[in-house]
């Protein structure tokens, strides 16, 4: 099973990323309060810890076996009754069929080679009422090649954005970011969307908050993507 990267920096990982509750992806979710949700890509557990403490009773899934050896230390210092497995989200064979009413995704489709393979997962574990929310880096503004340019007149920053077509593995959009694997997979917006559709999960809500980053020009151009799905009976 492959690791996309994660294990060479998984203590930086979590080292680096940022605790605090994801309001936009808590807002997306909803109440939780009594329901089973699949946090899949858990990594060190922070949107399984998330969610938990919302109420619902999770399982955590992700390919790096460092990663899940830190989000059960996690759960060992605070119990929260999340279970961890070590498993490949594109295949998810450890999982049977229908188990969940949610799975959440955060920041981690971009990881993972096969989309189609792991959004058509996400609808077989899925119960005939149940939700997908994803958050992704926003593909139109960190594609492959990207930048920012100060506008003299003002002073303000802007996003200037290249190579959207390319899709593939690609390097990261933090090339020297030690807590991240060089490598990442971008796909243009029409490929998330026309995946979902095609995996039957239909698309009800979508956020692109301002601010997610300290960066200024993160304040006018969004950064990340979320998206709230609901399964397609079959
Ligand atoms: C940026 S991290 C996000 C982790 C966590 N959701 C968070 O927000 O902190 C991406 C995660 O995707 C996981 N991953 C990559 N490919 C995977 C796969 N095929 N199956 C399961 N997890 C995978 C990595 O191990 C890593 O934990």
């Amino acid at each position: 099973m492959g690791d996309a990267g994660y294990d060479e920096v998984a203590e930086a990982y979590d080292a680096w990323v940022d605790q605090q509750p994801d309001r936009t992806l808590l807002d997306l979710i909803g109440p939780v309060a009594g329901l089973e949700v699949l946090s899949l890509a858990c990594g060190q557990g922070r949107d399984a810890r998330m969610v938990a403490r919302a109420g619902a009773t999770v399982t955590g899934v992700d390919t790096s076996a460092k990663l899940v050896d830190l989000a059960r230390r996690h759960e060992a210092g605070a119990a929260l009754g999340i279970r961890y497995l070590l498993g490949d989200a594109q295949t998810l064979d450890e999982v049977p069929d229908a188990s969940f009413d949610g799975v959440v995704c955060h920041m981690a489709l971009m990881d993972i080679p096969d989309l189609g393979a792991t959004l058509g997962t996400v609808r077989r574990v899925l119960r005939p009422h149940g939700w997908f929310v994803c958050s992704i880096n926003h593909p139109c503004f960190k594609p492959p090649r990207a930048g920012e340019l100060l506008d003299h007149r003002d002073g303000s920053v802007q996003r200037v954005v290249g190579q959207y077509f390319t899709e593939g593995e690609v390097p990261a959009p933090q090339r020297s970011h030690d807590a991240l694997p060089p490598t990442t997979h971008h796909r243009t917006l029409s490929t998330y969307l026309n995946g979902l559709a095609d995996a039957g999960l239909s698309l009800v809500a979508a956020a692109e908050p301002a601010g997610a980053a300290d960066r200024p020009v993160w304040h006018s151009v969004p950064c990340l993507l979320y998206l709230r799905c609901a399964a397609v009976p079959r």
